[in-house]
This record gives C-alpha cells, sequence and structure tokens, in this order.
C-alpha cells in the first residue's frame, strides 16, 4: 500500500460507470458531422448533459443552440441524446436544415410507445421530471393526451374517472424504486392500464443504480461525478442515500469538499451516463493524494451495448435526412 502505510484507506469504484451507449453514439455523431461539413455544425441544446464535453465539441466547432430557431437556414443541426418533439422537427424542416438526429434508441423507443397510446385513445402517463427536455420531447408526441407524473401524489391528485384508458411510460433516467412506486398507484388508481411491460428506464440508469446500491454496502460515502442538469447522475445520488450512505454530486474536482472526508476510511466513487472518465480520473488522482490509495473495483454488471450510427454518417456521404 501507499508509503508502506497498511491502514491505507480505500477508494472503490463502480463498474460500469460513466458513458452509455447513447451518449456515445451522440457525441460521435456530432464529430462525424463536423468531420463532413465542417464547422459550424449547429446542436440544439447541449448533446449529453456535460459541460466537458459540450466545452470540448464546441472548441472543435461545434455551435450550440437553444432552439432550431436560432439555427440559419439550410445549415446542418444536430438533436440531442434526449430527443425533440414533432414540433422541433416540423419546425426544422420548415426552415431547411440539414437534421442529424441523435436522440438516444431508447428514447425514441418511449416516443413509440406514446404515439402508439394516443393512437389507441389512451391518456398518455408519463412518469418523469416536466422541466427535463427528455420529457418535454415525449411529450410532445401527444400533448393533449399525455400528463406528467413527478410523484405519487400526483397520481392521487388526477380528477379522471377509474376506468380512464390509461398508458403509463417513464423517463429513460428515472429511480428505479421511485418509479415502481408510481407504477404501482397507476394501477391501484386505474382499471384500464396499458403498459410497455414494467417501466421504459434505461439499461445505463439501471446498472449505475444497481452499482451504487453495491457500493452502499461497502462504503460510507458515495461520490457520484455528474452535472447538476443530468437526472440520471441526480438518481444515483438519490439511491445512494435512500440505501443510507452519505453521497454528493460531484460536476468535477474543482467542487469536491476534503470536509467530506472527515471521519470516512472507505469513498465509492462511481458517474452518470453523460461522464467522461477523465472526470472521475481527476477525482480519484485526488483521493489518492488525501490518502484513500487503496484502489479497488466494484463489478455489479457487464455492459457491451453498443448503438450504431445512422449509415448516412458512418459511410460519410455527407447526406442528411
Ligand atoms: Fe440512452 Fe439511457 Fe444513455 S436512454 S442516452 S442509454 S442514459
Amino acid at each position: 500500500t501507499k508509503n508502506g502505510n497498511s491502514t491505507s484507506k480505500r477508494t472503490v469504484l463502480a463498474e460500469p460507470r460513466g458513458f452509455c451507449a447513447g451518449v456515445v453514439r451522440a457525441i460521435a455523431m456530432v464529430e462525424r458531422a463536423l468531420e463532413i461539413h465542417g464547422p459550424p455544425v449547429y446542436v440544439r441544446k447541449e448533446i449529453v448533459h456535460n459541460q466537458h464535453v459540450v466545452a470540448g465539441l464546441r472548441r472543435r466547432g461545434a455551435r450550440f443552440v437553444d432552439s432550431e430557431s436560432d439555427v440559419p437556414e439550410g445549415a446542418v443541426c444536430v438533436f440531442s441524446a434526449h430527443g425533440v418533439s414533432p414540433l422541433v422537427r416540423d419546425n426544422a424542416a420548415a426552415r431547411g436544415l440539414r437534421v442529424i438526429d441523435a436522440t438516444c434508441p431508447l428514447v425514441s423507443r418511449v416516443h413509440r410507445h406514446a404515439r402508439r397510446g394516443a393512437r389507441n385513445g389512451r391518456l398518455v402517463l408519463l412518469v418523469g421530471h416536466a422541466g427535463h427536455e427528455e420529457t418535454q420531447g415525449t411529450r410532445g408526441e401527444a400533448p393533449d393526451r399525455t400528463i406528467v407524473i413527478e410523484t405519487v401524489a400526483d397520481v392521487d391528485r388526477l380528477d379522471l374517472p377509474a376506468d380512464t384508458p390509461v398508458t403509463y411510460l417513464t423517463q429513460t433516467t428515472l429511480s428505479v424504486d421511485e418509479t415502481a412506486e408510481v407504477i404501482e398507484r397507476i394501477r391501484a388508481r386505474f382499471t384500464d392500464v396499458a403498459a410497455p411491460g414494467t417501466d421504459t428506464i434505461c439499461y445505463a440508469s439501471q446498472n449505475r443504480q444497481n452499482g451504487i446500491k453495491s457500493l452502499a454496502r461497502r462504503c460510507e460515502l458515495i461520490l457520484v461525478v455528474g452535472a447538476r442538469n443530468s437526472s440520471n447522475s441526480l438518481r444515483m445520488v438519490d439511491v445512494a442515500r435512500e440505501a443510507g450512505a452519505r453521497a454528493h454530486l460531484v460536476p468535477d474536482v474543482t467542487e469536491f469538499d476534503e470536509a467530506w472526508l472527515r471521519g470516512v476510511s472507505s469513498v465509492g466513487v462511481s458517474s452518470g451516463a453523460s461522464v467522461p472518465d477523465i472526470l472521475v480520473e481527476r477525482l480519484v488522482d485526488r483521493l489518492v493524494r488525501l490518502g484513500y490509495g487503496d484502489i479497488s473495483t466494484d463489478v455489479t454488471s457487464v455492459e457491451d451495448v453498443d448503438f450504431a450510427m445512422p449509415s448516412f454518417l458512418a459511410a460519410g456521404t455527407g447526406r442528411t435526412g
């Protein structure tokens, strides 16, 4: 152990952590768009919720805008991994934008479920955070037939007959346990419930949350590297606290507070699905310097998911659809 000190304190790294397949694909699509078209390539919203990733792409010529209306007519515009509503697609088409859609395939799947539910005359109960881009995009598939549900109390407040035909869907990055409670309440409240199975939380969010639960059994303190607007990272902190650990979100090492380590002999570290591992490495370096040099890895699942880019980008023909 470090400095021959056998009482060295421990750092436990969760595996898997960091980038999911949807984030890898979205970043690669912006990079390919820059190669094919040259800068500037416009990106609607943060491509993924991480400022480090955004800054890196900006240096290479990506221009991040808040709305498709901010993109010059005819320019190349990438939609972020969180997805967009049909209204945004229409606006982009009306402006003649050359759209590259980096929506995660698992988000697109939720959109398909929403369309199907509405087409079948059902009310869509969308379990998610109202302000989040993904929820706004999914809701846009059937805005008149969708209600966003954040909590169990929101279900109780619904002023609808019990036999209203409903279908529920969940944002991909929610807490598995909290979502299960809300779904249970929906099933108790309504008699005609159609659903795509259980929830539509994605594999990456589930795996990272399972990893946190495992860390919470071994460590007194859990640090989750992730941005303040990253839903899946915030849920990881919730899960850690729920499991009885002390936990903090660490957007980057400059926001790490040494006072958190007081009385702590083992620190668990993980990161959200939009976090480059360099940010985790910097935090671990700091922990090692502070005496937490006994590093181990806690593997809770093996991820081999890979999402292909659309062929027109992979082949580099420059055609956009
Ligand atoms: Fe997709 Fe889940 Fe990542 S929805 S972008 S795989 S966090």
